[in-house]
């Protein structure tokens, strides 16, 4: 069960993104998940479809009630680097999708993070899933939020090598200022980095559970890994695709199924060759004192078994279909 025994409060700041998209699936579905917001950001694709993807997600999820606000077209400092290779021209390539049900709000990402942050009766929990220029942003603008904030848990990273250079991970490397100043803030931080996500692969049985699931939900998502996994086989040689953004949901619902290691972490900035790079300190050669916990080992069966069930539980709830036999999952693991 998740900490307290009562539901999470978190913002979710995403450049949905098809990780991103059945991350949003899962916190939306979880009963142990306070969905309060959406903010958005670039990454992925441009801020505008990273946007309009998240609220077809939510259209999809029937949860057109959660504020989405529109943040980051581009990093603190330095070029804005997209990730359409990975996601296709929208962003979201693969399935059709519904039209969104709701509009962003007004204000703008930070102004909506202020505003839950400040009025909410419990700390809150930033979820960052994408390049974390947000979250930056909102502790320049208002270091006082800074004590209120229970955690940021980002996915981003890593403590071996990166994907979109070699040395570093997309996020970091899309906006490694922003995380710079995140890691600076004291903000207690999780780091979810691909040494982790490199385990939460969508193979073909995975896919197959979701394609035999008797409502939209489970198709589309079935339909998004068919796309993911082909950028994945394309550009990285991947036999399936590493789903990386719902391993930080899961982990505020099931705290069991990810091993974390207490380590410094840094990242570089200045780099010719290896900009965006997090360098992780396990073995405390540095001697400095840890900055943040690192996620180290995931339990893939149980991961997945959450994310099926939930997306098999969404689409019962919207389409009033499922074929969802508990326990069933648990014997075909990934
Ligand atoms: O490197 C993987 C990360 O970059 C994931 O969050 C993916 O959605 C992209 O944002
Ligand atoms: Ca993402």
């Amino acid at each position: 069960m998740a900490p307290e025994n009562h539901p999470i409060p978190i913002i979710l700041d995403c450049d949905p993104g098809h990780d991103d998209a059945i991350a949003i699936l899962l916190a939306v579905q979880s009963p142990l998940i306070d969905l309060r917001a959406i903010t958005t950001t670039f990454g992925n694709c441009s801020v505008a479809d990273a946007t309009r993807n998240a609220l077809r997600v939510l259209a999809l999820a029937g949860a057109g009630r959660v504020p989405v606000a529109i943040g980051a077209a581009g990093p603190l400092t330095g070029v804005t680097e997209l990730g359409n290779y990975v996601h296709g021209a929208s962003g979201l390539d693969g399935p059709t999708m519904p039209e969104p049900v709701s509009a962003p709000v007004e204000r703008s990402a930070t102004e909506l993070m202020l505003e839950v942050i400040s009025s909410s009766e419990r700390p809150i929990t930033l979820v960052a899933t994408g390049p974390i220029t947000n979250v930056a942003a909102l502790i320049r603008e208002h270091p006082e939020v800074v004590p209120t904030v229970r955690e940021v848990i980002f996915m981003g990273g890593s403590t071996e090598r990166g994907n979109h250079t070699p040395a570093a991970e997309f996020n970091t490397y899309a906006d490694p200022e922003a995380l710079d100043i995140v890691l600076r803030s004291g903000i207690p931080i999780r780091m979810v980095g691909l040494n982790l996500t490199h385990q939460a692969l969508a193979t073909p049985a995975i896919v197959e559970r979701m394609q035999a699931m008797s409502h939209v939900v489970g198709h589309t998502a079935a339909e998004w890994m068919g796309f993911f996994g082909s950028s994945y086989r394309n550009v990285w040689e991947f036999d399936s695709p590493p789903v990386h953004d719902p391993c930080t949901i899961a982990a505020l619902i099931r705290p069991e199924l990810v091993r974390w290691r207490e380590c410094f972490v840094a990242v570089e900035t200045r780099g010719e060759w290896t900009r965006g790079a997090t360098v992780v300190d396990l073995f405390n050669r540095y001697g400095r004192p840890a900055n943040a916990r690192v996620a180290i080992e995931l339990d893939a069966a149980g991961y997945w078994d959450l994310v099926l069930d939930a997306i098999d539980a969404l689409g019962a709830a919207t389409t009033g279909s499922s074929t969802r036999h508990l326990g069933e999952h648990r014997r075909d693991g990934p």
